[in-house]
């Protein structure tokens, strides 16, 4: 078969059974491996889609940008088709997405502008809001918006569940991760419509609203910062329709990233992070139904690759530095036990306390930082020697008042199970790792320094 153009060569992507990380359970495993499609995920085929979409609707004039707030796959599904079609791109996408990603965007030519993870969605600093406030700036120019563009689960609707059930008309089940909800929203609607009985099961990271919402119709806990990447939301976008979804597990970070390690191990599948959470996501509900299952067929979709995150979850120090490989030189709990740092000896300062009083403390101790607490007990954050003798010799401040003005809240919480890699790495960052233990009501047990980690990795040879 010779295709007109790359465009041509979207969809049909392959089917192939997981033979080794679903073999204790009770139903059969498939993969539906997205990142065969040319743009290398399941992206590439809502891109052309809603461009398409917008040349025949007159929203996307020839000449044109294409804007969208994209974590990758939808740009490079966007890039692709507008390298045809002959239109800009502009991509907005939030600070947690891997470098590859972004070079990956660049090298199609189109601009990228990095936004803060950290903002809410109604920020103007967030990725959503520059996306919008950027579409109004640029003459000629349409925001696609993956979100709420409900051409992106009409293309499922028509397209990717008619060919899933063409391919597997023994479906039982089908599960997937769930970002803009295109995928699961639109597949699940016409698999039920066409084939009764077949569930429909979503994923969504711990961290993320969605599970929340789904289960009680309310948002009551705030978004949490997670590091699978493409889904969990913090808003519900329009392309979500709860009616097409039966149920939905949430999966954590650690058991994610392992899992997709374990698919290129043991299937010798290279597939995204989204993927590993998706097969953990369907494991996990398949054994919570019990026998109900058995011998039921679960179609998992796996949007892209992973060579999209070599250097995370395929990258062992990395792995290390985040605490989900088991550490080369120990943790925190091994540096506190072998310095015998005691939480009796930790010395704080209150952060009315005079300067004067916090340096007889420091010399006292014979330490050269030491934490600082609120009124309320809690930790502020440190004061370290060099900075008390900066601001004194340059008269910012005098003996008599308080230490408030100068602590560096730049700390860290860690536990003592965090590994050796991530204290350094937090360390040459500048942070301070205040080390706490969560088998004893979150204690604060002691900070630790640079000395004290050179010590302690001198101590081991
Ligand atoms: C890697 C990855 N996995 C899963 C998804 C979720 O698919 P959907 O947006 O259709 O819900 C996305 C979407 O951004 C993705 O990029």
């Amino acid at each position: 078969m010779i295709y007109n153009s790359v465009l041509d060569a979207i969809g049909n992507t392959p089917i192939v059974r997981l033979n080794r990380v679903a073999v204790n359970s009770a139903a059969n495993f498939y993969a539906k491996l997205e990142f065969i499609n040319p743009g290398g995920s399941i992206k590439d085929r809502i891109g052309f889609w809603m461009i398409e979409d917008a040349e025949r609707n007159g929203r996307l004039k020839p000449g044109g940008t294409i804007i969208e707030g994209t974590s990758g796959n939808t740009g490079v599904g966007l890039a692709m088709a507008a390298a045809i079609k002959g239109y800009q791109c502009v991509f907005i996408l939030p600070d947690k997405m891997s470098q590859e990603k972004i070079k990956n965007l660049r090298s199609f030519g189109a601009r990228v502008v990095v936004t803060p993870t950290a903002v809410e969605p109604d920020d103007p600093r967030s990725y959503y809001s520059v996306s919008r406030r950027l579409a109004q700036e640029i003459p000629n120019s349409l925001y696609i918006d993956q979100y709420n563009n409900l051409s992106n689960r009409e293309y499922h609707y028509q397209h990717t569940a008619p060919e899933i059930l063409e391919q597997m008309p023994e479906i039982d089940v089908l599960v997937a991760g769930i970002g803009t909800g295109g995928t699961i929203t639109g597949c699940g609607k016409y698999l039920k419509e066409k084939k009764s009985g077949v569930e429909i099961v979503a994923v969504d990271p711990i961290g993320s609203i969605v599970y929340e919402v789904f289960k009680t119709g309310e948002n009551k806990t705030p978004a949490e910062g997670y590091l699978i990447e493409g889904i969990g939301e913090d808003f519900i976008p329009d392309n979500y329709d709860f009616a097409q979804i039966d149920d939905m597990v949430q999966v954590g970070d650690k058991e994610s990233f392992l899992m997709t390690r374990e698919l290129l191990t043991s299937e010798g599948i290279y597939s995204g992070v989204s993927s590993g959470g998706a097969v953990v996501g369907a494991l996990k509900w398949v054994k919570q139904q019990g026998k109900r299952l058995h011998g039921k067929n679960v179609l998992v979709i796996f949007p892209d690759s992973g060579n999209r995150y070599s250097s995370k979850v395929y990258d062992d120090d990395w792995m290390r530095e985040v605490g989900f490989l088991e550490s080369k030189t120990g943790n925190a709990g091994d540096l506190m036990r072998a310095l015998n740092k005691k939480p009796d000896a930790l010395i704080m300062a209150n952060q009315s306390d005079p300067i004067s009083m916090v340096i007889s403390q420091l010399s006292e101790a014979g330490v050269s930082q030491m934490p600082v607490q609120d009124e309320k007990g809690w930790i502020k954050g440190i004061v370290r020697e060099s900075v008390i003798l900066k601001s004194l010799f340059h008269q910012q401040a005098n003996l008599e008042d308080p230490i408030d003005d100068l602590v560096d809240t730049s700390v860290e919480y860690v536990t003592v199970a965090d590994s050796i890699e991530r204290i350094s790495k937090l360390v040459t960052e500048g942070k301070v790792p205040l080390v706490t233990d969560p088998e004893d009501g979150d204690k604060l047990l002691g900070i630790i320094t640079d000395i004290d980690l050179l010590n302690f990795l001198g101590s081991r040879h």
